[in-house]
């Protein structure tokens, strides 16, 4: 069930969307699907989907960009996914490795991320397509799998840098894509440049949800804008654009209009 209403909530609080979704119960946990899949892989061994070996040779491990995730690209002549396999981050993954501590279904992160997707997706945000999440349960802790569509013909924003200049129609893309999530109160939580895909067309999307929420109006968008421009600079943005400052000005610029266009009062 959508949320159609939220409540409002003030700065930290976040709105954990529960209950979207169709769950199916699998062997050591339960996975999450749209209801026009469900039925499908109900039937069939439904853990088997997230298995890169499953997928065999179809299957292309994503070179990792940062490390953390075990991302593979998997489909056939019908299906053109993205598997990814939730790994922990920091101090903790040398002990837990992709293991997170159980503390109920509403927090899996995969879940989490595959309700907060539905619901940007079903609202015609640029993000993909969640088509199932899994989580499997062991001991204290559970271990979380998601697939997403695959953005055709797309590749991370600090991969298309290496071209040299960015359009500035597309600085202003980006600008406005962002203000459109911050409409809708997604705080990203992980908005870098890998985490930003351009296709062929110029057209942003954004990936890797993880953590993300939906939260009132707060400093939380600022955080988003501040982290995008420290990993642009972290990866020599700067140093390899010549309009690197016209083009985040142009950025800022489209981010603002986009945001002041959706204010009730102004309307
Ligand atoms: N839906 C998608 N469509 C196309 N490419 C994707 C998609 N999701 C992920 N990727 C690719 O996989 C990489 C890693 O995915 P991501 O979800 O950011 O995981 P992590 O950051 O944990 O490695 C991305 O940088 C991108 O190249
Ligand atoms: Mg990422």
């Amino acid at each position: 069930m959508l949320d159609s209403n939220p409540v409002p909530l003030s700065e930290g609080e976040s709105n954990i969307i529960r209950g979207s979704g169709r769950r199916i119960v699998t062997a050591a946990g339960a996975m999450l699907a749209d209801e026009a899949n469900a039925p499908e892989w109900a039937k069939a061994a439904a853990d088997a989907i997230f298995d890169p070996q499953q997928w065999s040779r179809r299957a292309t491990a994503v070179p990792a960009a940062r490390g953390r995730g075990a991302t593979w690209f998997v489909g056939d002549e019908s299906r053109s996914w993205v598997l990814r396999h939730y790994r922990r981050g920091g101090f903790v993954a040398r002990f837990l490795a992709d293991r997170y501590l159980w503390t109920g279904e509403d927090r899996v992160r995969a879940f989490a991320e595959w309700r907060l997707l539905d619901r940007l997706w079903r609202r015609g945000l640029p993000v993909p397509r969640p088509v199932a999440a899994r989580y499997r349960r062991e001991g204290p802790f559970y271990r979380c799998d998601l697939i997403t569509a695959r953005i055709p013909d797309a590749r991370p924003l600090s991969e298309r840098l290496t071209d040299g200049e960015l359009p500035p129609a597309l600085w202003s893309a980006l600008g406005a894509a962002i203000a459109r999530l911050h409409r809708e109160g997604v705080d990203h939580a992980d908005l870098n440049a890998h985490n930003v895909l351009v296709d062929g067309a110029g057209h942003v999307s954004f990936i890797d949800f993880d953590r993300g929420r939906v939260l009132a109006d707060g400093r939380w968008t600022l955080r988003n804008l501040r982290r995008l421009r420290r990993s642009l600079r972290k990866i020599g943005a700067d140093r390899v654009l010549r309009e690197f400052d016209a083009g985040w000005r142009a950025l800022l610029g489209a981010y603002a209009s986009e945001r002041a266009a959706a204010r009730p009062a102004d309307g």
